[in-house]
């Protein structure tokens, strides 16, 4: 019709049931109003504790998700910044710091302390009275990110960012996005987790507005792309900015601090959480359901069995290797357990067992990784030469499988039958434990334990949970 208005595209059935879910979703993740009235007096109390503990010209601040109303119900902790003038020196703000913080815990109010590390140490506050845990943690006063002089010093301007920005709408929404996230074990930049941080989730909503546009881009995605919140741009494909950034980074899914360009906020976010994060809001958005944000909660009361019952089904062979370790910083543990378990992987895959799955858990003192896997029982292997009419690479490949069971052809490529190196996965598993240089520093043969199919009770725990962790959907 001439001179009519075009007409808006309907919202999609899916997309109004979404709507219903999420509205239901919200009721029971938000924190109620009491919550944050205990948890906001706890921390008004510690700050007033601490400003009479300290200096006049130490400012306390509240950050984290406590302070700009982005917490989940329940995970309500406090944190809390001391931020000291750039005049000190880094080790005597810290020193300063971690007293202040410690002459506040009180006895006659059950608190207790632990001194935590990250970029450098804080102090952890737990109040049994009231439940809450409060991180106090020593930093300097900026304005602006170039003044920074410790990584943690950003915070404060994530939250004067964040507390502009986002509308109560989209904080909600906020929490809308983080508890998806933790359900499918990906709300966090930890090592185990390798997710999404809490202001990660907060500039992906102001970003995109909402967390249905959040939960669209997601699905739609395609890589590399470079979102820059400061900015409300976005970058995909072979742009000069995706090319520098992608470049500057090293990696494929970078967001833009906010704050300071020169972090990318998706930094810890890995490969695998970054597709899984793509496949599950594919879910959601195709068929809304709370189910997506709760599910039923897995029972790990019958490990054991629900292991052999997996086993049996998928007709796999479990190879465990158990490692009892000392309590160190868990980020570390991880980042070593992966990079064995990849490694180990990968070797098998070579040498011809079919590793249909690698898992890998950490609970403690308890370490373990498994693989499940398809061919266990190795005679011989092939190994593929060059085409019949590359001279020269052909001797060579000749001299260098003398001892070989017989050549044959694929096409006109040459390959060579040999015995297999290892004809056991345990025979692989233990040789690479072995080799004594390449070994991350807690994992080593000496600490490690072979487990093939039976798996004791609360190892089939551990790695019970972490098949739920990668398979759940
Ligand atoms: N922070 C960050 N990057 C991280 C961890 C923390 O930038 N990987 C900063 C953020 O400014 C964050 C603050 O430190 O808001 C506090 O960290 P944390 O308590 O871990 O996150 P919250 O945002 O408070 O989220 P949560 O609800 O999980 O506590
Ligand atoms: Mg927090």
């Amino acid at each position: 019709m001439k001179g009519a208005k075009p007409a808006k595209p309907p919202i999609p059935g899916n997309e109004r049931k979404l709507d219903a879910v999420l509205k239901e979703v919200i009721e029971s993740i938000r924190p109620s109003k009491e919550e944050i009235a205990r948890v906001t007096a706890h921390s008004n109390d510690l700050m007033s504790r601490l400003k009479k503990a300290a200096p006049k010209d130490v400012e306390i601040v509240a950050v984290g998700s406590g302070a700009r109303g982005t917490q989940i119900k329940g995970s309500s902790d406090v944190d809390i910044f001391l931020l000291f003038p750039k005049k000190l020196s880094e080790a005597v703000m810290e020193k300063k710091g971690m007293a202040i913080a410690k002459k506040v815990v009180s006895k006659k109010k059950h608190e207790s302390f632990l001194i935590k590390y990250a970029e450098h140490p804080y102090v952890q506050i737990i109040s049994n009275e009231v439940g809450i845990k409060a991180d106090i943690v020593p930093a300097f006063k900026i304005n602006k990110a170039e003044e920074r002089i410790t990584a943690v010093d950003r915070s404060q301007l994530h939250n004067k960012f964040m507390n502009e920005k986002l509308s109560s709408r989209q904080k909600d929404d906020v929490r809308l996005l983080k508890a998806f996230l933790k359900f499918h074990g990906i709300q966090g930049a930890d090592a185990k987790t390798e997710g999404f941080s809490g202001y990660l989730c907060e500039l992906l909503v102001y970003q995109y507005g909402s967390f249905v546009n959040v939960l669209k881009k997601a699905l739609s995605m395609k890589l590399p792309i470079v979102i820059d919140p400061m900015h409300k741009s976005e970058d995909s494909g072979g742009t000069p900015k995706v090319l520098s950034m992608t470049r500057k980074f090293s990696k494929n899914f970078v967001v833009i601090d906010a704050t300071d360009e020169n972090r990318n906020v998706a930094a810890a976010v890995s490969a695998e959480s970054l597709a899984r994060f793509a496949l599950v809001s594919r879910v959601l958005y195709e068929r809304p359901s709370k189910d997506f944000f709760f599910g039923a909660k897995y029972s790990d009361a019958y490990s054991e069995r629900e292991l052999a019952n997996i086993r049996k089904t998928l007709g796999l062979d479990i190879y465990l290797v158990h490692f009892k370790v000392p309590e160190v910083a868990e980020d570390i543990l991880w980042q070593q357990l992966r990079r064995l378990m990849h490694r180990l992987e990968g070797d098998l895959n070579k040498y011809g067992f079919g590793v249909v799955m690698a898992l890998e858990n950490i609970e403690k003192n308890d370490t373990i990784m498994a693989f499940l896997i398809s061919e266990s029982f190795v005679k011989h292997t092939l190994a593929e030469g060059p085409s019949a009419f590359m001279g020269k690479s052909v001797d060579k490949f000749l001299d260098a499988h003398k001892d070989s069971l017989g050549i044959l052809f694929k096409d006109d490529r040459i390959m060579s039958i040999e015995k297999a190196k290892y004809e056991k996965p345990s025979d692989l598993i233990m040789a690479v434990l072995d080799d004594t240089g390449n070994i991350p520093s807690y994992l080593g043969k000496k600490k490690a334990k072979l487990h093939v199919n039976k798996i004791p009770e609360p190892l089939a725990k551990l790695l019970y949970a972490a098949f739920i962790r990668k398979t759940v959907l």
